[in-house]
């Protein structure tokens, strides 16, 4: 396509060519009272974030936004976001991939093509127990065009996987499911997220490793909970609910 993208009426869209991070553009813009569906989206960021304090790296080419969301839930609730963007995201790719690409979703947000890390997320919220969420920023990287070559796991891209979508169409496909999936999630709740993130999970009931802040678990990978959390059945017996970590499959 050319042109402006043309995204559902929920989202505003705010567009730069480069900035220093759309997450940390989209909390200006909450600190400011922006509303609910404020997308900030760039081009190209100086300073775009990983998980865990990574920089992610963010030439042009690729697709980086971020969503301001305002959903009235408990901060504890939040993470479910995470689930419903990659599988938004997941359903985006099938659409703009050809038919024989695998798209799979990898614990707790990575979505995956042909085994090989194609996009991130990351989760910046605000808000406390007592008043529920203030704001939650949803923020994607997706590789359209290339992937790091530097990263201590596979990456891809849109392009290198056989498509030719600009990062304008992967914008429009992925707004239209994350507006199906948001809806959806407000209505009847985190379950049928569940049931579609698991139906393209890689590496259930499968040996794993999770890098946790001070230690690392080994441990298979028995479940997903119905709140979000990896189940580690531990060699030793019993299981470990994990909320936050990164996953490391010996098969990958
Ligand atoms: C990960 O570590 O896998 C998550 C990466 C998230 C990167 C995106 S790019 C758009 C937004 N702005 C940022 O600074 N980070 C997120």
């Amino acid at each position: 396509m050319s042109g402006a993208p043309r995204l559902p009426e929920f989202f505003r869209l705010v567009a730069h060519e480069r900035i220093d991070s759309t997450n940390e553009e989209a909390r200006r813009l909450a600190a400011q009272g922006a509303v609910e569906g404020t997308l900030v989206w760039a081009r190209e960021q100086t300073a775009g974030r990983g998980r865990r304090g990574r920089r992610w790296s963010s030439p042009p080419g690729n697709l980086y936004m971020s969503l301001l969301l305002r959903p009235a839930c408990a901060p504890a609730t939040a993470p479910q976001i995470g689930f419903l963007a990659a599988v938004s995201l997941g359903e985006a790719l099938e659409a703009l991939l050809p038919v024989a690409a695998e798209v799979r979703f990898k614990w707790p947000n990575d979505v995956l093509v042909g085994r090989a890390k194609i996009a991130g997320i990351l989760l910046e919220a605000s808000g406390d127990a007592m008043h529920g969420l203030d704001w939650l920023i949803l923020g994607m990287g997706i590789n359209v065009a290339s992937a790091p070559g530097d990263t201590p796991y596979a990456a891809t891209s849109l392009h290198w996987a056989g498509s030719a979508a600009t990062v304008e169409d992967v914008l429009e496909a992925l707004t239209l499911r994350l507006q199906h999936w948001y809806g959806r999630w407000q209505t009847t709740g985190f379950e049928p997220v569940r049931e579609r993130w698991l139906s393209g999970v890689l590496g259930l009931g499968e040996q794993v490793e999770v890098r946790l802040e001070r230690e690392t678990l080994s441990g298979r990978f028995a479940a997903l909970d119905a709140t979000g959390g990896l189940e580690l059945e531990l060699p030793q017996g019993g299981r470990r609910r994990i909320a936050a970590g990164d996953v490391y499959y010996p098969s990958l």
